[in-house]
């Protein structure tokens, strides 16, 4: 009975202290969540302003395009790499291949089975390539 009595608060005790455990463990993992999944701040660390054109491009192409073309452009976190590359011409969409693919412009992506750009995705590409 004596030995029952004094285990009893050292049982509830160790509950208690691994309820605080598996709290901390929680609590530290949704911090860990949040800060990695903070886009801007993802985004501002690989050199792309957010809320910039090419933020906004840049992140719509990695949901549109980069399932396809992400080994070739993920890398490229300036405009003027798109430039250099070939991809957009500054200022003008219509010689920009990025633009002209587009299925809503006579081209094909991007390919099946991803849908075409709605028009207000399609802006956001024009947008960015005649203020890059
Ligand atoms: C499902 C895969 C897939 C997706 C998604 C995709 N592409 Fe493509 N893309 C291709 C393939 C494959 C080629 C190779 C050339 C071809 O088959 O036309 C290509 C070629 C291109 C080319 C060069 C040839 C051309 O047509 O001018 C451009 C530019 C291009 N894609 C832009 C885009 C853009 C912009 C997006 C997103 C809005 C996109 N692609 C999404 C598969 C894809």
């Amino acid at each position: 009975m004596m030995m029952l009595k004094l285990w009893r608060p050292s049982m509830f005790k160790i509950k208690i202290f691994f309820n605080l455990l598996v709290i901390v463990i929680l609590s530290s993992c949704g911090q860990d969540y949040n800060s990695n999944s903070n886009d801007a701040e993802v985004y501002s660390d690989i050199g792309i302003t957010p809320g910039s054109n090419l933020y906004e491009a840049y992140t719509l192409m990695q949901t549109k395009c980069f399932a396809c073309h992400g080994k070739e452009w993920r890398g490229l976190t300036t405009s003027q790499m798109w430039i250099d590359k070939g991809l957009i011409v500054s200022g003008n969409p219509t010689n920009s291949s990025i633009y002209t693919s587009l299925t809503n412009n006579g081209g094909d992506m991007p390919k099946n089975p991803y849908p075409p750009l709605t028009r207000s995705e399609v802006l956001t590409i024009k947008n960015w390539i005649n203020n890059p």
